[in-house]
């Protein structure tokens, strides 16, 4: 059987309840046969109302963020907890975007958001990249193996996390990485979490300006298990677009 290929829809803080005639349209395309695994991340607050008004849901939610307190419920203001996410049928949470990274989330917030998330058996979806200066310096890979290690603890390992590359310099760029520099980035991510972490088939998707003018070159990198899409993921015409760039070209 063809391995199915992941797209991550990450809104971040973009749509609204309008949205979902976009998913409506989306559910619809993924309803002939496909191999496409598909998580929609909205801004959490919208989920349950697209999930109660779409029949026959053919992708998965996700949230793009979770609390750091490995609590499920308690005196946190603004928090939201993994089992809020899984009560509400939210599979799967982004951690370590670098646009939270920004906002204040280190390598240890990270972690404990990763543990928090585990523990109710939210899928991860753990981000990680290198920016420009970092690649212009050669220091790409040990930027990367930093923030893989600091975060993914050996005990914590199992098949819930999924990878994801995002180079800092190609999110929301229409920058993407050229094939031989991706190929040797994912052989040595598949390196680092073998050696480190004794993973034999780790899922590693790759983001960063994914649309269906990129994806052709993209989908040519070896290793790569799916995209982590943003700007293209939020309407429904760039986003099926980019699904039938994937599949027919
Ligand atoms: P863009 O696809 O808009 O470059 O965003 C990528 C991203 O940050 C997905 O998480």
């Amino acid at each position: 059987m063809k391995k199915s290929i992941y797209f991550v829809a990450n809104w971040k803080m973009n749509g609204g309840l309008n949205s979902l005639k976009d998913l409506v349209k989306i559910n619809k395309f993924l309803s002939k046969p496909n191999s496409f695994k598909i998580i929609v991340c909205p801004p959490i607050l919208f989920t349950k109302f697209f999930a109660t008004n779409l029949k026959k849901l053919k992708f998965s939610f996700g949230s793009q963020d979770v609390s750091v307190i490995d609590k499920d419920f308690g005196a946190y203001t603004g928090e939201v907890s993994s089992k809020m996410l899984i009560e509400n049928r939210i599979q799967y949470v982004l951690v370590g975007h670098s646009e939270r990274r920004t906002l204040g989330d280190t390598n240890q917030i990270i972690k404990h958001k990763l543990i928090s998330a585990l523990r109710n058996k939210v899928k991860v979806i753990f981000c990680f990249g290198e920016n420009l200066n970092d690649k212009k310096n050669n220091l790409s890979l040990k930027v990367i193996k930093k923030q893989i290690l600091s975060s993914v603890d050996k005990k914590l390992v199992s098949k819930n996390i999924i990878f994801a590359y995002e180079p800092i310099w190609s999110i929301g760029t229409g920058i993407v990485p050229e094939k031989e520099y991706l190929n040797y980035i994912f052989s040595n991510i598949k390196k680092i979490l073998k050696e480190y972490l004794k993973l034999k088939n780790p899922e590693i998707l790759y983001g960063g300006s994914v649309s269906s003018e990129t994806i052709n070159d993209l989908k040519k990198v070896n290793h790569l298990s799916g995209f982590l899409v943003g700007g293209a993921s939020l309407k429904s015409s760039s986003f099926i677009n980019l699904l039938k760039s994937y599949k027919y070209n």
